[in-house]
């Protein structure tokens, strides 16, 4: 057995004969984690997706999913599966519990063995006292946790979210998060796709960020954050008695490698930005307090966030 959960080989979609949206692509996703899998609109998330659940045809290249090669053993592959596809895919003239019951039977599932399940899941998701109204009476975001809770309910062991929190309020995004999360610890490998960094951040092992079909970026949102953005900003106040050394403890700063920038604020406060600043903190501290004698007091800390890491990859212009 491979050890990734899905492996991508020169991945590749042309639309139409002319455009480019996945561009040999070599993903590597963990067995057993979660995946985020990020990039401005158009960078080819949800392409990607469709091939992968082999819903698109490949133009070039393949991949494998638990070992299953993507063209070969598609039947395979199916059984494994299950997408939570971005735009909704609902039978309005259905009940929640019917749309249910309808993709369980299509996976050939015994009523016996989905009854209780969906059960469960429609409870998880706050939606059993609603389960038996038509889904067109349901509100977007009752429709869109329907729709992720049916993604899984055949079990299956690699499961495709995306966009699954889009116009969700912050109540029900919790929700839905909690939902993943417990999957994770199923074992089951999942690709979350998001606009959302702080979702991405917050439940992503892993993540790839990609742009015109291809990989800009990959790792855990910790190393991302470690080395690309604007850094740490850490700000700190100098005692009275110790201001004057304040413009060679800023030029100082300015002259360390690991310091992106270094500035005076203020009457008494300094403050420098520095990637991994966080982790290095204790080494700042030292090397102030032997050459000058100064102690940082009243440290301020704002950490780089995946949003600065995905602003700087991928620049501020709109995509579409
Ligand atoms: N059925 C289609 N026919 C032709 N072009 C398409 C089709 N579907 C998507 N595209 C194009 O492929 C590119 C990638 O689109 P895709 O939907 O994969 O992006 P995405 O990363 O999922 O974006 P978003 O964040 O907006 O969902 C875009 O340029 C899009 O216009
Ligand atoms: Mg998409």
């Amino acid at each position: 057995m491979t050890e990734y959960g899905i492996e991508t080989f020169d991945l590749t979609k042309i639309y139409d004969g002319t455009l480019l949206a996945v561009d040999e692509l070599n993903l590597k996703i963990p067995k057993g984690k979660i995946f985020g899998f990020l990039g401005p609109n158009g960078a080819g998330k949800t392409t990607t997706i469709k091939m992968l659940s082999t819903i698109l045809p490949i133009t070039k290249g393949t991949a494998q999913i638990l070992g299953y090669d993507l063209i070969k053993e598609r039947k395979n592959i199916r059984k494994l599966i299950g997408v939570c596809p971005q735009e909704l895919v609902l039978w309005d003239k259905l009940t929640a519990r019917e749309n249910i019951q309808l993709i369980a039977k299509m996976h050939k599932i015994h009523p016996t063995d989905y009854k209780e399940r969906a059960d469960e899941l429609l409870g998880k998701m706050n939606l059993l006292d609603r389960a038996d109204d038509l889904t067109e009476k349901y509100s977007g975001g009752m429709k869109r946790r329907i729709n992720v809770l049916m993604a899984v309910i055949h079990e299956p062991e690699v499961i495709f979210f995306d966009e699954p929190t889009a116009g969700l309020d912050p109540q029900s995004r919790r929700v839905v998060w909690d939902f993943i999360k417990d999957f994770e610890k199923e074992n089951k490998t999942i690709i979350l796709t998001t606009h959302n960094m702080e979702e991405a951040d917050d439940l992503s092992d892993e993540l790839a960020i990609i742009d015109y079909g291809k990989i800009i970026a990959e790792g855990t949102p910790q190393e991302l954050k470690g080395k690309i953005g604007r850094g740490d900003i850490i700000g700190f106040r100098l005692l009275d008695d110790k201001l004057e050394f304040r413009e060679k403890v800023v030029e100082d700063l300015e002259q360390n490698p690991a310091v992106l920038w270094a500035k005076s604020l203020g009457k008494e406060r300094v403050s420098f930005s520095a990637l991994d600043g966080l982790r290095k903190i204790s080494g700042f501290y030292d090397e102030l307090e032997s050459k000058f004698g100064v102690k940082m007091h009243d440290l301020v800390i704002r950490q780089n966030t995946l949003e600065d890491v995905f602003l700087d990859l991928t620049g501020r212009t709109l995509r579409d």
